[in-house]
């Protein structure tokens, strides 16, 4: 899958927000350095967060099995399947919050926003 990605970090200093519709169009052309944005192709064998790590990017994590929701990330385009055993309510999951700990989009291309877990309500999922 060939994934857009967007630090949500950034969000603050262009005030963006998640739905925003031109979100990724906006980010395309903010000038942010590869680390905020960019686009990576996850191999099969790889999870999203493995596959940003194969790539040399340090994006959040900490048990790395589904528990925390220090990798969550918010999907915006695509599909990515959540197995089970996860942390996540199914509020979170309709809101579009997958952990990229656990799977990757299966979709040909997808975007998404990661380091949302500090959206409001998912940081008390945090543990
Ligand atoms: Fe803990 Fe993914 S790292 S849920």
């Amino acid at each position: 899958s060939r994934v857009e990605y967007l630090n949500y970090e950034v969000f603050d200093d262009h005030g963006w927000e998640l739905t925003d519709d031109d979100l990724f169009e906006k980010a395309s052309d903010a000038d942010l350095a590869p680390d905020d944005y960019g686009r990576l192709l996850v191999q099969q064998n790889e999870t999203l967060l493995e596959a940003a790590e194969n790539r040399g990017f340090a994006w959040p994590y900490s048990c790395r099995g589904g528990a925390c929701s220090n990798c969550a990330v918010a999907l915006v385009e695509g599909e990515m399947p959540t197995p089970a055993g996860h942390i996540l309510t199914e509020e979170w999951l309709d809101r579009g919050i997958r952990l990229s700990c656990l799977s990757a989009p299966v979709t040909e291309s997808a975007k998404v926003v990661y380091n949302v877990k500090q959206l409001p309500g998912l940081e008390e999922l945090i543990l």
